[in-house]
């Protein structure tokens, strides 16, 4: 028996995107190139390569994405017509300030948004906004080396309040920096280079290098949310994380501590943004491991000021940990897989019962209103000579995540903003670059290497989210 109740007056249904993986116009309106720009096309078995030049016979599918610079009228128009009440995208910092260190912004980036939030707002879709989503000016990381220079946070900070003062009467939800909590997986070269714009040197400690670049990240959150608030008290400053609920393997208290200790270290990003302080724990393991961390009182009293209104987060997927000699979480090392859940084709463990425990965990934590900003299934989609898309697969996940969020709101008395499912129209997916990893209730047609025509059609999700809306979350 399906549960057909309603959701409260006012839950807000959406999508998301994120500038870099749909916009494409990468060099257009003054844009300088971002991280983003230098990222080659890979897939689920081969990374993609970030190259230090743009070389020419390279395909780096976020130049062109798939134009919704130049065709977000139309794209919009759909996403009304599925009856959108807001929309998740970030603002290409680049668009804004070219190169990341300079002191007037481009006219032309800050126009083309706009413009945007305008026609989102003509059809009564509130624009919701990430200020920087894994693209930041790629001369931040030329010059500074990225998130490692403290010089970053007045940079960031001037482009977060030109985009307060000229968007605040647009834009009531805003978080500052998409899954902080990425680089968590600092083996990895591609969460530090997105997250952060970290290339580290071959001799350099990795996670001392992560640590640092997120205090200074957090930091300018704080300095941030203040300068939001100080400039429109009413506008509501979020963080954004990627809650991957982490499971002990087994019953055993071994396997039960790691997980403990593998959720706090992947969410005390969270613990400073909502809570201001540092836990317990890391002050110690950085003491442990003699990490010299550059944070002054000031940044103390910063964190503590600017503490955020809400948390985005973003839900794909849980983790499990099993416990072998250590319980300090290194995340390239220690997960396994978890028995008692299926996998997409790209691997990533589905379950749906985790969100609803992940949004209990997370309201227990902080008590301050939640916000699903991503959600969904990447999975290959066939379109028929009668350009039909039958995507039951992406219902069927959305369907279960979305009953498991009903039980969170109206059984557990979660406050839940609003719910944005990931990548709402197909776009370039960011840990593969691929477009055949597709999210969308739109499809368009192109493929991993730029080829088609860039039409849109309406996938069978899209009629059923078009219901899902209408009839606030009754009719799943
Ligand atoms: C999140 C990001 O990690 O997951 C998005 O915020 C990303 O930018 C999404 O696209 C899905 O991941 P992927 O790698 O399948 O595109």
């Amino acid at each position: 028996m399906v549960d057909q109740r309603a959701f409260p007056k006012g839950f807000l249904w959406g999508g998301a995107v994120a500038a870099h993986q749909l916009e494409g116009g990468y060099n257009q309106g003054g844009k300088g190139l971002s991280i983003a720009d230098f990222y080659t096309l890979g897939d689920s078995e081969n990374p993609r390569t970030i190259t230090s030049t743009i070389e020419k016979n390279r395909y780096y599918p976020n130049h062109e994405a798939i134009d919704f610079y130049h065709r977000y009228p139309e794209d919009i128009k759909l996403f009304a017509e599925m009856g959108f009440e807001c929309f998740r995208t970030s603002i290409a910092w680049a668009r804004i300030f070219p190169k990341g260190d300079e002191k007037v912004p481009n006219e032309a980036g800050l126009q083309f948004y706009d413009d945007l939030f305008d026609e989102c707002l003509k059809y009564g879709i509130q624009p919701v906004v990430t200020l920087s989503h894994f693209e930041m000016p790629i001369h931040l990381v030329k010059k500074y080396g990225g998130w490692r220079d403290r010089r970053l946070i007045e940079f960031f900070v001037r482009f977060a309040k030109t985009c307060f003062e000229r968007y605040h009467t647009k834009v009531h939800y805003w978080m500052t920096f998409n899954e902080i909590n990425n680089q968590t997986d600092y083996e990895n070269d591609g969460a530090l280079y997105s997250d952060s714009g970290l290339v580290p040197q071959a001799n350099e400690n990795r996670e001392q290098l992560m640590y640092q670049a997120a205090h200074y990240e957090l930091v300018a959150s704080s300095q941030a949310v203040q300068a939001g608030h100080n400039i429109d008290p009413t506008i509501q400053i979020g963080s954004m994380i990627a809650m991957c609920p982490i499971y002990p393997l087994t019953a055993r208290p071994e396997d039960i501590l790691v997980a403990q200790r593998a959720m706090q270290t992947r969410l005390w990003f969270s613990d400073v943004h909502a809570k201001g302080d540092y836990p317990e724990w890391l002050c110690r393991y950085f003491k442990k491991n003699n990490f010299d961390m550059d944070i002054t009182e000031q940044d103390l009293r910063d964190l503590r000021s600017g503490t955020v209104d809400y948390i985005g987060l973003s839900y794909y997927m849980s983790f499990a940990v099993e416990y072998t000699d250590h319980i300090d979480y290194n995340e390239n090392e220690d997960r396994v897989s978890n028995p008692y859940v299926k996998k997409s084709e790209w691997g990533w463990q589905i379950d749906p019962i985790g969100l609803r425990y992940a949004l209990n965990w997370l309201n227990d934590r902080y008590h301050l209103p939640l916000f699903i900003v991503e959600n969904g299934l990447g999975a290959i989609d066939q379109k028929t000579k009668e350009n039909r898309i039958h995507d039951y697969n992406r219902i069927n996940y959305l369907k279960e995540h979305i009953l498991q969020m009903k039980k969170a709101v109206l059984d557990d008395g979660i406050p839940l903003i609003g719910y944005t499912p990931w990548g709402c129209i197909d776009l370039i997916s960011a840990s593969t670059g691929q477009m055949s990893k597709r999210y969308g209730f739109i499809y368009v047609d192109q493929d991993d290497y730029g080829n088609g025509s860039q039409e849109r059609f309406r996938k069978d999700s899209f009629y059923w989210y078009r219901d899902v809306i209408k009839s606030n979350g009754s009719k799943l």
